[in-house]
């Protein structure tokens, strides 16, 4: 019986993703600069990231797209507070059904970032945004969020893959934050790096 609705539940989680995988690639041929990708994430490089998230205590994931990071992080960290952004309303919608025990936000990355409350609770900002392909000001006003976010308190950290091994944007503040190499995934299509930028 158990096992009957384990086969349920797993076929379900299944066609969702196959949803989710479906609208993600309509959407990567519509807006290829704003999703940055064709494909998810595959789930090496899931928990490669998840795996950066490590002793905070609250994580904030930013471009989810179809989920792949969030169910690893999920699976990781299900004690840890989680809040989803997602800018594409229908991507985030799905995010919503499919975790409905998470904060899904749809809205632009900056926008959460500039109003989130002061606090010093370690946060990981979990990231897939695409800042090689992100237009010009989509890129420089989110990677100036982030900066100001991270420098507000030295226990924050953002998480961020990229799929070329140079750093995923230029520091725009001045120093004070360092960019370190954490892995390579090559299990992905295409192989990715994985990133932390934080306190020197
Ligand atoms: C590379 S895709 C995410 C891939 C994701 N790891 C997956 O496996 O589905 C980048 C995502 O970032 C979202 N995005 C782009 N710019 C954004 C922004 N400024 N704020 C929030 N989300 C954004 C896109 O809609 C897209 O879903």
């Amino acid at each position: 019986m158990q096992a009957l609705h384990w086969l349920g539940r797993n076929a379900e989680g299944r066609a969702h993703t196959m949803r989710s995988a479906t609208a993600f690639m309509m959407l990567a041929f519509a807006r290829p600069t704003m999703v940055g990708a064709i494909w998810p994430s595959s789930r090496h490089l899931a928990h490669a990231m998840a795996r950066g998230a490590e002793g905070a205590r609250r994580i904030v994931e930013l471009g989810a797209g179809t989920g792949a990071i969030t169910e690893a992080l999920c699976e990781r960290h299900p004690e840890v507070p989680t809040t989803v952004v997602e800018l594409q309303p229908e991507l985030a919608e799905r995010l919503r059904e499919r975790f409905p025990g998470m904060t899904v936000l749809q809205a632009p990355a900056h926008e959460v970032l500039e109003v989130w409350p002061e606090g010093d609770e370690p946060v990981a900002l979990v990231s897939s945004l695409p800042f090689r392909s992100l237009p010009p000001r989509w890129r420089d006003g989110t990677s100036r969020a982030i900066e100001r976010f991270l420098r507000a308190q030295p226990d924050r950290r953002l998480i961020q893959y990229t799929y070329q091994p140079r750093a995923p944007f230029d520091l725009q503040l001045g120093d004070g934050l360092v960019w370190r190499k954490r892995t390579v995934v090559w299990r992905n299509a295409p192989p990715a790096w994985v990133w932390e930028l934080g306190a020197p």
